[in-house]
């Protein structure tokens, strides 16, 4: 094999290697990707992400499966949503061209690999190495991954509009302070409190996740994880669960 041919291989193979560590249908700030491994298995039929973002609980090892509702206020963020779940198709994803560094791109699912969480002001943006190559990953796993989404519904809307069902209530909003900024609607937007009522009121179980400052329910540590360009980032956690059993997993995460 020409020297070429095999650079060519390798570097397919490299890319299709990483390609299995994406967890998420799209490149996300904040999403759960890395630690949705140490997050309690769901006990219920629904699984509901009232703060959809990229959805990686939903998407984790077989939750796929439930019946997955997603809320997400960013329209921008739910529209592309809509358009996984109803529209797209693996040969249209597979056809969308990879992107030149140094070009502009205004496409909102372009902008969000940026890798930043500044992506969420930016309408047009200069295609960097990082985002020409996350995006070039985020496509195949899309399109290899689009299947598990087509039942799922997402609601463009507030967190309270979640329909009030049995499920199993993955609770991951904007995290309190400096980090839970920079979305559209973001931490300064959110009044915890009444979150923390409306949360303790769903039916079935609830798994909250909060950082360093969440302090409007009784949260207990669950890790610290390494978060953009390796910053360590406290994670905790707050589980209530009628099985009591699964209760009990909390102390593998202390
Ligand atoms: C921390 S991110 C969720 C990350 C997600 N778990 C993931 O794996 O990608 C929080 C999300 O909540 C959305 N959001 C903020 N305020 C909201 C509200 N009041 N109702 C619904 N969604 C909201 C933000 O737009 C953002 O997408």
């Amino acid at each position: 094999m020409a020297i070429i041919e095999q650079i060519e291989s390798v570097s397919y193979k490299i890319l299709a290697d990483q390609s299995l560590l994406i967890k998420t249908m799209f490149y996300y700030y904040g999403r759960k990707k890395q630690i949705v491994k140490y997050y309690p298995d769901p006990n219920f039929d629904s699984i509901i992400e009232p703060f959809a973002g990229s959805a990686a609980y939903s998407l984790h090892e077989d939750n796929w499966k439930k019946n997955v509702i997603l809320i997400e206020k960013d329209e921008r963020v739910a529209s592309l949503w809509e358009w996984l779940i109803a529209k797209a198709t693996p040969e249209e994803i597979l056809r969308m061209p990879d992107l030149e560094i140094g070009e502009k791109s205004s496409e909102f699912l372009h902008i969000i690999h940026a890798a930043t969480k500044m992506a969420f002001q930016y309408r047009t943006i200069k295609i960097t190495p990082v985002l020409a190559r996350n995006w070039s990953i985020s496509k195949r796993y899309i399109a290899n991954n689009l299947f598990k989404v087509k039942h799922w519904q997402i609601i463009c809307g507030d967190y309270t509009e979640a329909p009030d069902i049995e499920a199993t209530w993955f609770i991951d909003p904007p995290y309190r302070k400096e980090s839970g900024k920079g979305y559209r609607y973001g931490s300064d937007r959110l009044d915890y409190k009444s979150l923390a009522e409306w949360a303790l009121k769903r039916k079935g179980e609830i798994i909250c996740c909060e950082g360093e400052y969440g302090d409007y329910l009784p949260f207990q540590p669950l890790r610290n994880s390494k978060g953009v360009a390796g910053k360590m980032s406290k994670e905790v956690i707050f589980y209530k669960s009628p099985i009591k059993e699964n209760q009990l997993t909390l102390f593998r995460f202390g």
